[in-house]
């Protein structure tokens, strides 16, 4: 399969057309932004270590029954994908407080959820993906019905107990992560986008270690060091 005409450029990974118009290719890059990318910075390595990362993650969630885009990867830095239309809202599950919930509920660092908690959120930069309740979902169309929703909640719940229990085994802990989810040709809802580092939260069980993206929004240092640590423990056992 070959890469095609540039589709589309996100801000960690290219979509490029191929010679199957229902597939695309997916090249992660190795930019790194934060705060509506207010915050940039370039980690070498860093798409190779999320493509492994996300590939791992997709193919686990598949065994566990949740339909994703992946087809299969082709090299180090990209991915051949079914080609779906994006919902463009940034499913958010969270087990336990820190980053925006912190900030926004005044609720402190660490605390642990008494629920998982799922959030919806606009996937409009030119906005700064502002939270969304069910209504503005419905109200801006970003979804056909609530059992839409509902769908998403579900999806997110399922996919963060599957993940949840994953890394407890590998010694840490899933804060928090956010998924993006798109509709096939046939209409099904695919998990889509990327599960890495940069959209997830993992503490080290032991030591509360940030092992992801905070360490370049918080500018702790060792960022690659992080993500590849993370992927060492996907892949121990
Ligand atoms: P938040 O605490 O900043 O709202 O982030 C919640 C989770 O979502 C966290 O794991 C990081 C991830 N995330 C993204 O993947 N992309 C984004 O643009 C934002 C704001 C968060
Ligand atoms: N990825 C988002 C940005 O580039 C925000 C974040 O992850 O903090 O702005």
């Amino acid at each position: 399969m070959n890469k095609g005409a540039l589709l589309y450029e996100g801000k960690g990974k290219k979509l490029f057309f191929t010679e199957d118009e229902n597939l695309l290719i997916s090249e992660f890059k190795d930019d790194l932004t934060a705060f509506n990318a207010e915050k940039r910075g370039n980690e070498a390595g860093k798409g190779a270590l999320n493509c492994k990362i996300s590939t791992q993650l997709f193919k686990l969630l598949e065994k566990h029954g949740i339909k994703t885009h992946l087809v299969k990867t082709l090299d180090d830095t990209h991915q051949l994908v079914k080609k779906v239309k994006i919902i463009p809202i940034e499913v958010v599950v969270r087990n336990i407080a820190t980053g925006s919930l912190s900030k926004r509920l005044g609720m402190k660092e660490g605390t642990i959820l008494p629920f998982t908690l799922v959030e919806f959120y606009y996937k409009d930069d030119a906005l700064g993906d502002p939270i969304l309740n069910d209504e503005h979902c419905l109200m801006l169309g970003l979804v056909k019905s609530e059992s839409d929703l509902e769908e998403l909640k579900r999806l997110g719940r399922e996919i963060n107990s599957i993940m949840k229990s994953f890394f407890s085994d590998r010694k840490l802990k899933l804060v928090d992560f956010k998924v993006e989810f798109g509709i096939d040709t046939e209409g099904n809802i695919l998990l889509s986008d990327e599960i890495s580092p940069d959209s997830c939260r993992f503490w080290d069980m032991d030591t509360n270690e940030k092992l992801d993206k905070d360490r370049f929004r918080q500018g702790l240092g060792d960022v690659k060091v992080a993500y590849e640590e993370v992927l060492k423990r996907i892949l121990s056992h």
